[in-house]
């Protein structure tokens, strides 16, 4: 089935796709919690979810979908969840790498790869490379990702460039900004999705998001669904979308 006639089977307007949506995956310990298990029960779930979430958009034809499943900041939690969530990140690229394949999908992370251990790293290279001449949708993870880093990295390269005399103050553009974040080429998101109800960013993504539609949805990563993720697409599809500018 054509991606225009899967969105309209779900009552969304094809016309209306947003082209790049990003995900603030949060809740799993909360998830666990509540079910007096183990925190690496909730990751585990929500890797399910996951799944989902990936072929779902990718079925609807959005172009880019971009997941924050590890932030810089998160290597302050104990080395045990650390450990256990890079584990679940091997088995992830390990089960999906055939579906990504078969499905036209290029893999794709964000974030400061060389902080990544060795094992992951190399995963995550063998998948990139095995997906990289897919267009069907890019699947981005934020690996290690933090967007104040983002920025004083391109601060940097920008300085740099000026230093050698390879750039001069006119040419620091927006265009010139965005040639040196991780989503180079990549389309800003049109939404921003956070689950659990936290209403905050977290340093994600903070100049490529300066348009999104914000959704704050209280659900539990783990419980979140395709049939959520539609609800919510329905509900950007009726936003008002002006840009700073007036209709
Ligand atoms: C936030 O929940 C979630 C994370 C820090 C990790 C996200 C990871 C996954 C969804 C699973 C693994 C991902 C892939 C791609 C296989 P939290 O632990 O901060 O939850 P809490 O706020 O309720 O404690």
């Amino acid at each position: 089935m054509s991606s225009d006639a899967f969105a309209v089977e779900h009552g969304l307007d094809p016309e209306k796709m947003p082209r790049h949506v990003a995900i603030i995956m949060d809740g799993n310990g909360r998830w666990a919690k509540k079910r007096m298990l183990n925190r690496v029960r909730g990751h585990e779930q929500g890797a399910d979810v996951v799944r989902e979430v990936v072929r779902t958009c990718r079925r609807l034809g959005i172009s880019v979908l971009t997941l924050f499943a590890f932030s810089t900041e998160n290597w302050g939690r104990p080395k045990a969840e650390v450990g256990a969530l890079m584990h679940l990140l091997r088995r992830f690229l390990a089960s999906e790498e055939a579906e990504m394949i078969r499905t036209n999908i290029r893999f794709n992370t964000i974030g400061q790869d060389e902080m990544l251990p060795r094992e992951v790293r190399e995963a995550v290279n063998l998948v990139k490379d095995r997906t990289c001449g897919n267009d069907g949708m890019t699947l981005n993870l934020a690996l290690s990702y933090g967007a104040r880093e983002e920025i004083t990295r391109m601060a940097r390269q920008i300085a740099e460039a000026a230093a050698a005399g390879r750039l001069s103050p006119d040419a620091v553009t927006d265009a010139a900004v965005e040639e040196r974040l991780y989503t180079r080429g990549m389309p800003d998101p049109d939404i921003l999705i956070r689950t659990s109800g936290e209403m905050r960013i977290s340093n994600f993504l903070l100049w490529q998001i300066a348009y999104a539609e914000l959704f704050f949805p209280p659900t539990l990563w783990p419980d979140f669904s395709a049939a959520e993720l539609m609800g919510i697409l329905k509900a950007y599809q009726r936003r008002d979308r002006r840009f700073g500018r007036v209709n």
